[in-house]
């Protein structure tokens, strides 16, 4: 009960547009600092480096999201270009997440496309791939639409998948061959569109990393569940389901010695690592995913 108000309250928070645009000026606060990899490019590729030298394998996601100006798409648009090209420059093994309401979604769809189709462009040159992470469910469609229309020109993008969307099985069904990221999924959603129970959702959640494992299709199991963890390993043995065709993934600050224990076993581990200083709403609903990270905010908020 308790538990399920303080989820209510992250996830309010993570999409207060007053609370966001304010957290931007006070810098990295309240412990935020542990799960995201600074304010700037070179101290986002600074990390990338670290962890690759310890075997792990990094996705860079330049923080922002609900943008309502074009100007602010358009700057945002440019930073992931730099950052593509600053993946390239320092030669280091990451690719790139982009969230398609920081580039301008709820402005205009057609603005939008036009600004994925730059990012796509400089991922094509620096031989890169750009995944498109998935937000709440009033935006699944559009973006599924973009990434249709991308896939006509580029095949170096995919998206990502929420178990505990109902449409979920089906769009894994129609996107078979297209690189997909898996998860649970993050947002709070009503129960016209999404299970509210976890075990329904667990239980969709395998039965859609099972379905698009069998179908061939390269797939991203971004969890740190690691009952679902087990359950893939022994699903891909079973199945004979080659290593290359999966990858485990993580977020940045957390479970990291299961993300070194899953390299060390010869497990792609790609970590998710977000920067840049528009980092209020990602780190509330990590707050809201887990209430034990909460020790860990307050010693932050305490702690500054
Ligand atoms: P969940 O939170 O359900 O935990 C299950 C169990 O695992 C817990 O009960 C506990 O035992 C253990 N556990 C979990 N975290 C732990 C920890 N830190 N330490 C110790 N034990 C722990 N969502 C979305 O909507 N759109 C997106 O694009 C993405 N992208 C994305 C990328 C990556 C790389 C990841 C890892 C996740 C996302 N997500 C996401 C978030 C995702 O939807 C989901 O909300 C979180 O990953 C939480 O669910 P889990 O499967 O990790 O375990």
């Amino acid at each position: 009960m308790l538990a399920q108000i303080s989820k209510n309250i992250f996830l309010y928070a993570s999409q207060s547009k007053a609370l966001n645009k304010a957290a931007k000026k006070w810098g990295l606060r309240f412990g935020a600092s542990q799960v995201v990899a600074g304010e700037t490019i070179e101290s986002a590729i600074a990390k990338v480096k670290e962890l690759n030298e310890k075997g792990l394998v990094c996705t860079l996601d330049h923080l922002g999201e609900f943008v309502a100006s074009r100007e602010e798409a358009i700057e945002a648009t440019e930073y992931n270009v730099r950052t593509l090209e600053a993946i390239h420059k320092a030669g280091v093994n990451s690719n790139l997440s982009v969230k398609l309401t920081q580039l301008g979604l709820d402005i205009d769809w057609h603005f939008c496309l036009d600004n994925m189709k730059r990012i796509m462009e400089t991922a094509k040159r620096c031989n890169n791939f750009v995944r498109i992470d998935m937000e709440d469910s009033a935006h699944c469609q559009a973006t599924l639409d973009i990434l249709h229309e991308l896939r006509k020109t580029y095949d170096n993008v995919g998206t990502v998948i929420q178990a505990y969307l109902y449409r979920a099985e089906q769009d894994v069904k129609d996107l078979k061959g297209v690189s997909l990221r898996l998860v649970k999924g993050a947002y709070k959603e009503p129960p016209e569109v999404a299970y509210q129970d976890k075990q329904e959702v667990d239980a969709n959640y395998m039965n859609i990393i099972q379905q698009h494992l069998l179908s061939g299709s390269y797939t991203a199991i971004a969890s740190h569940d690691h009952n679902i963890i087990a359950k893939v390993k022994q699903f891909a043995k079973e199945n004979n389901i080659p290593r290359d065709q999966f990858e485990f993934q993580m977020l940045y600050g957390f479970r990291t010695d299961m993300q070194q224990q899953l390299a060390a076993e010869g497990y792609k581990m790609r970590v998710y690592i977000p920067f840049g200083n528009d980092w209020f709403g990602y780190f509330m609903r990590r707050l809201a995913e887990r209430p034990q990270n909460v020790a860990f905010a307050l010693k932050g908020f305490f702690g500054k």
